[in-house]
């Protein structure tokens, strides 16, 4: 099946999305950010993969992890980077965003990195840009954030190995997620045997068990005997009515605190794509205890994107 992230010979020319690409492609991510990392720490060096190459960070959205780790990767590849500021752009006084990229490209750009509130934005520069200038989304809408999916499967491989035996529950707000959908492809391709997501009803979409994973409404159940549990932040900036009676309720309920995370195996590890809202999705002593990977998922993050940064412009560089 037709797939733009894929050139004809299968590689991979821009990220959009988790979902359809092969394992083949996920491994090659994850192995090339390997390359990158050495005794849990980003490997202290500057490489060539990106000399020559013009990178464009387009953030029509807030971002603070996100945005400057795909800086640092781009510079750690010698890359010359520039980030649009765009409430100082002509995007305020009504320049389409096709317009804005287009006259990006006409500044010499080979890559942009864009996240869009718009879901399907990053797919549509995508479609408009010239042969040979690769798009790596960082977050569009409700719908992907591929880069956040593969940097903590980068994190469950890094702490647990081989996903063909883990046990992993996605908690909270998968409705408007990006996160939890783009973690649920590539979980499901990388070979993951139980996919959970634990969440009030009004806070799931419908059909979610189209996706292959199992759905539970209470933590006891759902974080029983879990090697990994994937925390979802409250996306109170994407509600439009009362999903929850109040955030001190939702905390009550389904907030991850010591007790709580005592039902998962005793050596779960705990992930968060950040920003966290303590005492709302989670507790203080879980964020900052023992079984948090929550900062080593920022470091892996640099290593992750310097990856897919690298792979993407040299497949771009062949198609020229
Ligand atoms: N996880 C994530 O996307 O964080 P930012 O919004 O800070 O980039």
């Amino acid at each position: 099946m037709y797939n733009p992230q894929l050139n004809a010979q299968g590689e991979l020319i821009h990220l959009l999305t988790t979902e359809g690409l092969p394992r083949r492609i996920l491994t090659q991510i994850l192995d090339k950010a390997a390359e990158f990392v050495s005794g849990g720490e980003l490997v202290n060096q500057k490489f060539a993969d990106l000399a020559g190459t013009s990178v464009f960070n387009l953030f029509f959205e807030n971002s603070t992890r996100t945005r400057t780790t795909f800086e640092i990767a781009a510079k750690r590849l010698s890359a010359d980077v520039a980030s649009l500021n765009i409430q100082a752009s002509s995007t305020a006084k009504g320049e389409t965003l096709l317009d804005t990229v287009h006259n990006i490209e006409a500044m010499g750009a080979n890559l942009f990195v864009v996240r869009h509130s718009d879901s399907g934005a990053a797919h549509l520069i995508a479609k408009h840009v010239k042969p040979g200038v690769a798009v790596v989304n960082a977050g569009d809408g409700r719908h992907a954030h591929p880069t956040q999916a593969m940097l903590d499967m980068f994190t469950i491989r890094h702490y647990k190995g081989d996903f063909t035996k883990l046990r992993i529950a996605i908690v909270g707000d998968v409705l408007h997620s990006r996160v939890a959908r783009s973690q649920i492809h590539a979980l499901s391709t990388l070979g993951c045997p139980d996919i959970r997501v634990i969440a009030p009803k009004t806070l799931l979409p419908t059909g979610i068990e189209q996706l292959g994973v199992h759905v539970y409404h209470d933590m006891e159940s759902g974080l029983k005997d879990v090697d990994v549990v994937a925390m979802l932040r409250l996306q109170n900036e994407r509600m439009a009515g009362a999903y929850l009676p109040s955030s001190h309720e939702y905390f009550k309920v389904y907030g991850l605190t010591p007790e709580k995370l005592a039902y998962a195996k005793p050596d779960a590890i705990v992930l968060h794509p950040g920003p966290m809202n303590r005492g709302v999705e989670i507790d203080s002593a879980v964020a900052d205890g023992d079984q948090a990977v929550i900062l080593p998922q920022v470091t892996f993050g640099i290593a992750v994107r310097m990856a897919v940064l690298s792979i993407v412009a040299a497949n771009q560089r062949e198609l020229l």
